[in-house]
């Protein structure tokens, strides 16, 4: 059974919680696109993991985790991320993290160029994490991009280095930006080099062999699907297809071969950075940020909030043919007296049951609203779907209705545990 985890709103849906609780029943997890500008959020036995380019199966034993083809690695920060999980006592070995030798490397130069290419924006500015995700993408693209299999012969590390540093310092040049040195550049990703080296591999045979075998595979998505390049809030997304596409052309595995889609979703809405959100909602968000919630996990930013967007969910379950929501922080509505779904969009005269693909047209549309009666009560110590309040598992129903697929587990708290199945 392969099955696909991915984001359906902007991201930050508790992805990280999901497959950590699924990979229990799996052999492999796969990462298949993004890079560090993932933040992926896991408390397994009261302790607080953060990961950004580690596959989340790390936290168990046993299980194979992949970073693939797809994925974008800044090797100095997967090399910290190694260290710091290797100090909260996580094992991490050739055998249990294996790196693509296709993935393409992110440079300090492609963190300069985001940051200038920000700069530039001005206050069209992307909101992007920094993390040099678009510039590396866009290497890739115009194929001038390094790749992790670079880094295993030193030699050629260097001359292919040095080659895209000049090129890059150009284009700086160009932004008024400050030349990157070469030499430093060089000396950190060859320290790096040398900690990831073992892990390098080809991975799609590895993955293929896996398949034959009949072992479950789980695809971590990163970002979410209105964060994909091709179906996202363009130009406001990030640069990869972070729908169920990205998980087949990120790994090499098939979608042939992918037999279940599941959908993470918050109750509510959020979203980092800039672009279009219609449902956004400052009282629900001063609600949510006073009780402690809906910080950034990569950059710590409060988080822009709002009620659940059906529009979107119903347009990204299509897209990724979901065959199941895993809901997240139901218990974040707790204390609500009434709850807000948006059915659909009004734009002018129309009623829009899908997103427009104009900024300019996303950026006008009204929601419109059917409202629920809340629950009023703790859920978070509820173990089974019976002990959840009548309105509470009403909402949770209404809620797969508008979005057309069924939700098939629901959250209660950040813990491995917290975590509700629905019946059908
Ligand atoms: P990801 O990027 O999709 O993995 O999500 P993040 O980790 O960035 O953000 C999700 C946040 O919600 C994290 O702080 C999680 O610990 C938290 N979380 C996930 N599921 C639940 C839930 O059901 N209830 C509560 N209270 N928190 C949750
Ligand atoms: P996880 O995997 C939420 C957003 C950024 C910005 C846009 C482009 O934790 O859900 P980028 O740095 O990718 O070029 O930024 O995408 N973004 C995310 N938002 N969660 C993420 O990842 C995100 N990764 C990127 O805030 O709006
Ligand atoms: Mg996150």
């Amino acid at each position: 059974m392969n099955t696909l985890v991915i984001g359906s709103q902007w991201g930050d849906e508790g992805k990280g919680k999901v497959i950590d609780f699924l990979t229990e029943d799996a052999d492999i997890v796969v990462r298949s696109q993004g890079g560090s500008n993932a933040g992926h959020t896991v408390i397994a036995n009261g302790i607080k993991y953060v990961l950004h380019l580690v596959p989340s199966g790390i936290l168990w034993p046993g299980k194979v985790n992949v970073i693939a083809n797809g994925v974008v690695i800044n090797p100095t920060s997967l090399v910290e991320e190694i260290t710091g999980l290797r100090a909260q006592g996580v094992s991490i070995t050739p055998e249990n993290l294996l790196i693509s030798d296709r993935a393409h490397v992110v440079l300090p130069i492609h963190k300069e160029i985001d940051a200038a290419q920000e700069e530039a924006l001005g206050d069209q500015k992307i909101g992007t994490t920094k993390q040099g995700i678009g510039p590396t993408y866009a290497d890739k693209a115009r194929r001038i991009g390094i790749r992790m299999v670079d880094l295993v012969d030193p030699v050629r590390l260097e001359k292919v280095l040095k080659a895209r540093i000049k090129t890059a310092n150009e284009e700086l040049a160009r932004l008024g930006w400050q030349p990157a040195d070469p030499q430093v550049t060089l000396d950190a990703v060859m320290q790096a080099a040398e900690v990831l080296r073992p892990h390098i591999t080809n991975t799609i045979p590895v993955l293929h062999k896996a398949v034959v075998a009949g072992k479950n595979i789980l695809f971590e998505g990163a970002q979410g699907a209105m964060l994909d390049i091709d179906f996202g809030t363009y130009p406001f997304v990030t640069s990869s297809n972070t729908s169920a596409g990205g998980c087949c052309t990120g790994s090499g595995v098939p979608p042939t071969r992918i037999d279940k889609s599941i959908g993470v979703c918050k109750a509510y809405t959020t979203r980092v950075g800039a672009g279009p959100f219609v449902t956004e909602d400052a009282e629900i968000a001063d609600y949510l940020h006073g009780l402690g919630r809906e910080f950034g996990a990569t950059t710590g930013r409060p988080r822009r909030c709002g009620w659940t967007d059906g529009v979107v969910l119903r347009f990204s379950a299509m897209f990724n043919g979901f065959n199941e929501m895993a809901m997240t922080n139901l218990d974040g509505l707790d204390e609500r007296d009434t709850i807000k779904i948006c059915t659909a969009y009004r734009l002018g005269d129309q009623v829009l049951e899908y997103p427009p693909a104009l900024m300019e047209d996303w950026e006008r549309c009204q929601p419109i609203y059917e409202t629920l009666p809340g629950w009023k009560q703790d859920i978070t110590k509820c173990t089974k779907w019976e002990e959840l309040p009548a309105n509470c598992q009403a909402y949770v129903k209404r809620f797969g209705e508008i979005v057309g697929c069924p939700v098939g587990s629901v959250g209660v708290g950040p813990d491995r545990e917290q975590t509700i199945s629905v019946p059908h």
